[in-house]
C-alpha cells in the first residue's frame, strides 16, 4: 500500500532503514524533484536545492500498540526516524499535551465544537520541544557534539535546554531585540547565546554561512543541517490529536507560520494516519494564520501567488516574524488543496484574541497563540469556516513568555490597606 506521499511506503513488517538508528526512515527524499539520498546530515537536494525530507518505510502499527506507550511523543516511535529503543532511554519527553474542550470559547464564537491543543504544556513552554527532541537523536548519530539554531525565541531554549541534558554544548542565535523572557529561558540552561543585530531572516542567513565554512560538518544546527529529522518532530502535533479526539482527523484546523514547517508535517502526520489505516479518511481543511506585521504567505494566498516576496517583519508576534518562509509555498499549496485559507490578523487583534482565550478558557496564550485564536475569530465572523464542523487551533506557547503584549492591562483591581473598612470602601 503506497502512502499519500510518493516518498512514503508501508513495507513489510520486516521494512525500515538499513540504518537502525533512525528507526522507520529509509533515506531523504528532495520534495521537489524526488531524487533520494542516504541519511546524513544534509538538507538540500543537490540537483535542484529543493528541500530533503525523510522518506519512510513503515512497518503495520496498531492503535492499541500506541496508546500502550509512555504518554509523550515517543509513543509514535515507530512512525518518526529514531530507533525503536528510543523511549527507554529519552532526552527529553515532549509531547501528549492537553487537547482542550473549549465550548465557552464556541459558544462565544457562534461555533459547535472546538478544541484549543495547548502545547503550552512542554518542558520549555513551547510546541519547539517536539522538533528539538528528534533533532537531538540526530544529533547524537551523527556525533556532533555541538547543537545550534537560528531562532525567534522559542528555539532557543528549547535547543539550550535539550543539549544540557544531553551533555552536548549549546551555541544558539537570535534576533538580539527579543522578548526578555525568551532571552532568559534560552540563557539559563547554560551553553552560549549569541545575539544577532538584525531580523531572524539575517540571523539565518548568518547561520548558513557559518554551516558553509565547515562549521556544517561539526555543529548540528537542528533548523538548518538537521532540519529534515527536525521538522518531523511537528508530525506528533497530528498524530496526538487524531488520537485525542478518538482517532479522527478534525475538519478544521488552524495552524500558526512562521518557516511554515510545522503546517506542512501536520498535513504529512494526517496523510500518514490514513494511509496506515489508523483514522478514517476523510477530507480536512487546513487554515494557517500570520501577523499581519509578517504576512508573506497570507499575502501570496491573497494576491493568487505561488510565489511569496519575503517582508521586513514588524509585529509583536516576534515568534512568528519570519519574512521569508522557507515552507512558504508548501503552506500555500496545502491551504490551497484542503480547502483551507491563509488569513492574517493585526496586533491588536492578536492581543484581543489572547484575552479572550484567557477569559473564556484559562489558558493564557503567546503571541502566536494570540494569532491562531485571532484567525479563528476573523475566519468564524466572515463566514469562511464553517460553524458546524469540529475545530482544533493551535496554541503553540506560553504566555509567560510574551508578557509584554498583555501588560499595559494588566494591574491590581484595587491596592488598599489590609482592613475590611478599606475594602468595603473600594468595592462598596
Ligand atoms: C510559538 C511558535 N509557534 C509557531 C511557530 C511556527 O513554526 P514554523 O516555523 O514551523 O512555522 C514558532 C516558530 O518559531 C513558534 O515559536
Ligand atoms: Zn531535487
Amino acid at each position: 500500500m503506497a502512502l499519500t506521499t510518493a516518498e512514503t511506503t508501508l513495507g513489510s513488517a520486516s521494512a525500515g532503514s538499513a540504518d537502525r538508528r533512525f528507526g522507520p526512515a529509509a533515506a531523504l527524499s528532495c520534495r521537489e524533484c524526488g531524487a533520494r539520498y542516504d541519511l546524513g546530515p544534509i538538507f538540500a537536494c543537490i540537483e535542484c536545492f529543493g528541500p530533503l525530507e525523510i522518506a519512510y518505510e513503515f512497518s503495520r502499527v496498531t492503535r492499541e500498540e500506541i496508546a500502550a506507550g509512555p504518554t509523550n511523543i515517543w509513543r509514535y516511535r515507530s512512525l518518526l526516524p529514531v530507533p525503536a529503543d528510543v523511549a527507554a532511554k529519552p532526552n527529553m519527553a515532549p509531547g501528549w499535551t492537553k487537547l482542550v474542550k473549549a465550548d465557552n470559547l464556541a459558544r462565544e464564537l457562534g461555533i459547535r465544537s472546538l478544541h484549543v491543543k495547548d502545547d503550552s504544556g512542554n518542558p520549555t513552554h513551547s510546541f519547539k520541544d517536539r522538533v528539538v527532541a528528534i533533532a537531538v537523536e540526530a544529533a547524537r548519530n551523527f556525533g556532533f557534539h555541538t547543537l545550534s539554531c537560528s531562532s525567534t525565541g522559542n528555539l532557543a531554549g528549547a535547543v539550550t535546554a535539550a543539549a544540557a541534558r544531553a551533555g552536548l554544548d549549546a551555541c544558539v542565535f537570535i534576533p538580539a531585540d527579543l522578548e526578555q523572557a525568551k532571552i532568559v529561558m534560552a540563557s539559563v540552561y547554560g551553553g552560549r547565546l549569541v545575539g544577532i543585530d538584525g531580523t531572524y531572516d539575517d540571523v539565518n542567513r548568518f547561520c548558513s554561512e557559518l554551516i558553509g565554512d565547515e562549521l556544517g560538518d561539526r555543529w548540528g544546527f537542528v533548523n538548518v543541517n538537521l532540519r529534515p529529522y527536525y521538522a518531523e518532530g511537528s508530525k506528533t502535533l497530528a498524530y496526538e490529536i487524531a488520537e485525542q479526539l478518538g482517532w479522527r482527523i478534525p475538519d478544521q484546523i488552524i495552524i500558526p507560520v512562521a518557516s511554515g514547517s510545522q503546517l506542512t508535517k501536520i498535513d504529512k502526520g494526517f496523510k500518514e494516519l490514513i494511509a496506515l489505516g489508523l483514522v478514517e479518511e476523510r477530507p480536512y481543511k487546513i487554515f494557517a494564520a500570520q501577523a499581519e506585521g509578517c504576512s508573506p504567505v497570507s499575502a501570496a494566498y491573497k494576491a493568487g501567488h505561488d510565489v511569496i516576496r519575503p517582508v521586513k517583519p514588524d509585529t509583536i508576534a516576534k515568534s512568528l516574524a519570519i519574512g521569508n518562509p522557507a515552507d512558504g509555498p508548501y503552506v500555500l499549496d496545502i491551504a490551497r488543496r484542503t480547502g483551507g485559507a491563509v488569513e492574517d490578523v493585526t496586533d491588536t487583534e492578536i492581543v484581543e484574541a489572547i484575552r479572550l482565550l484567557a477569559r473564556t478558557e484559562g489558558i493564557f496564550a503567546e503571541t502566536a497563540g494570540g494569532v491562531t485564536v485571532g484567525v479563528l475569530r476573523k475566519l468564524v465572523a466572515e463566514g469562511r469556516l464553517d460553524p458546524d464542523a469540529e475545530t482544533v487551533v493551535l496554541n503553540t506557547g506560553d504566555g509567560l513568555k510574551t508578557l509584554d503584549a498583555v501588560a499595559d492591562q494588566a494591574r491590581p483591581t484595587a491596592v488598599i490597606r489590609p482592613s475590611l473598612d478599606a475594602f468595603r470602601t473600594a468595592f462598596a
